[in-house]
């Protein structure tokens, strides 16, 4: 019977709720099509048309220190790479098989070479790793609900052998905490279920996989995509813990609007996976690019209800991260710089949303993101006027004095601080105020 020990799992999952921002990076032969990760299936394209992108791949630009670079200049803590998709390419030199980076013309693991990056430039790395896989015969085909081939009906399924799919999976996956040094994240994608199947939990021998990954990586922290996908939470959430369960849930393309609570009400680690566009990988016309001033929110959003964003870059063909995407990154950026405290380590704030803005706490800390200025005082909702030490503005450190003005006169109760006489407040996007309680 397994025995969830709690102390264990929250002194893994320190540096992670620590860290609240990461980069999720989805790259590999799609970024040829260039229309998305999901191409093969969405177009039902057979293997052997699928091929020629594998002669081709050879991403002449591909350089992870700049990826690094790039994430931890937008204050990233943590980087996540697709070291296997579900179209079965893998990024790494598999002994298993010969669809890997090593054998194209660029003859390289990428993902060695994004874990030392990372490393390098002193980030927590992770792997994401596709249960999935299309290109296995081994794998369900005709009838799947997701396989390029579901529809056609020349690829029925017998005579394949999931068993030996999941020793070739769980290889992969012994390969990957073996040969690569220390993984802090494993993101595995995801389990589902058909009219034929129920693809989840010990349907790919998660207590047998990640058994023999935790014997390896002690200290790696794994979603809880081997239980559901983001559409679901697991069995940590059910307070029923499975030997394979989530150590995080994983919203995806979503912030769960109150944060997320398990089964019994108690605040559960999370972390919303965001696309900058609408795709995960590269995708040529998809410009749909979220202003930086609008993730610096959702950001704010995440942590403010006691959640992760792990944002997403789709690089190119060649190896490059798109220029809007460098372009959100080094605006995020510019803001962490001057406001990552009230990111870092910091959570729900146990009050009220102000209406101009949100509020991240750490411990007798509160950070008051104003996204919006008032008309009159600012009026700093969920505290009393002897609770508080002082008001800072966090971006410069200066002090902000209580407001004492005859409008606020009907209010007493209310706290108010005195942002001075320009009605635009110094940071367009988000200007925080750092309130010191005693
Ligand atoms: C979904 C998509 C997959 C993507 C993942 C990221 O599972 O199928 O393409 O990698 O979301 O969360």
């Amino acid at each position: 019977m397994y025995q969830f020990d709690r102390a264990e799992y929250e002194k893994r999952m320190a540096w992670y709720t620590q860290a609240r921002f990461g980069m999720f990076i989805h790259w590999g032969l799609y970024a040829i099509p260039a229309r998305g990760e999901w191409v093969r299936s969405v177009e039902e394209i057979k293997k052997e048309d699928y091929m020629p992108y594998f002669e081709e791949f050879d991403p002449v630009d591909y350089d992870p220190r700049k990826w690094a670079k790039a994430a931890k200049a937008a204050g990233m803590q943590y980087m996540v790479l697709t070291s296997k998709h579900h179209d079965g390419f893998c990024l790494f030199d598999s002994q298993y098989t010969d669809f890997k980076s090593t054998n194209t013309k660029c003859g390289r693991d990428l993902v060695r070479e994004f874990l030392e990056a990372g490393r390098a430039e002193g980030l927590k790395v992770g792997l994401y790793f596709s249960l999935l896989d299309w290109v296995h015969e081994d794998y369900p085909h005709y009838g799947d609900r997701n396989h390029p081939m579901r529809f056609n009906e020349e690829y029925q399924n017998e005579g394949r052998n999931f068993d030996n799919y999941l020793t070739y999976m769980h290889n992969q996956v012994r390969e990957l905490c073996t040969n690569y040094g220390k993984l802090d994240i494993l993101w595995f994608d995801f389990s589902y279920e058909d009219k034929y199947n129920v693809m989840r939990g010990e349907k790919w021998k998660a207590t047998e996989l990640v058994n023999m990954v935790r014997e390896l990586q002690p200290e790696v922290i794994i979603d809880n995509r081997l239980e559901v996908s983001g559409d679901g939470f697991g069995s940590l959430w059910e307070c029923d813990p499975k030997p394979y369960h989530g150590d995080f849930v994983s919203p995806e393309q979503i912030i769960p609007p109150n944060g997320i609570q398990d089964k019994e009400g108690n605040d559960m680690a999370w972390e919303a996976c965001v696309t900058m566009n609408n795709n995960w990988g590269y995708c040529e016309n998809d410009r749909f690019f979220k202003p930086a001033s609008m993730l610096i929110k959702k950001l704010v959003e995440c942590v403010s209800k006691g959640g992760n964003l792990l944002l997403n870059v789709g690089p190119d063909a060649k190896g490059n991260i798109p220029p809007e995407s460098m372009e959100i990154l080094g605006e995020i950026g510019a803001w962490m710089d001057k406001n990552s405290e009230s990111i870092y380590g910091c959570g729900k704030a146990g009050m009220e949303k102000p209406d101009t803005g949100r509020i991240t706490r750490k411990g007798d800390t509160l950070y008051y993101h104003l996204f919006e200025n008032t008309i009159g005082p600012m009026p700093l909702m969920g505290v009393k006027k002897d609770e508080v030490q002082y008001i800072r503005s966090l971006a410069t450190g200066a002090e902000v004095p209580f407001a004492n003005s005859w409008v606020q006169g009907p209010y007493p109760d209310i706290v108010f601080a005195d942002l001075g006489p320009d009605p635009v407040l110094p940071d367009p996007v988000d200007t925080v105020l750092k309130v010191q309680l005693k």
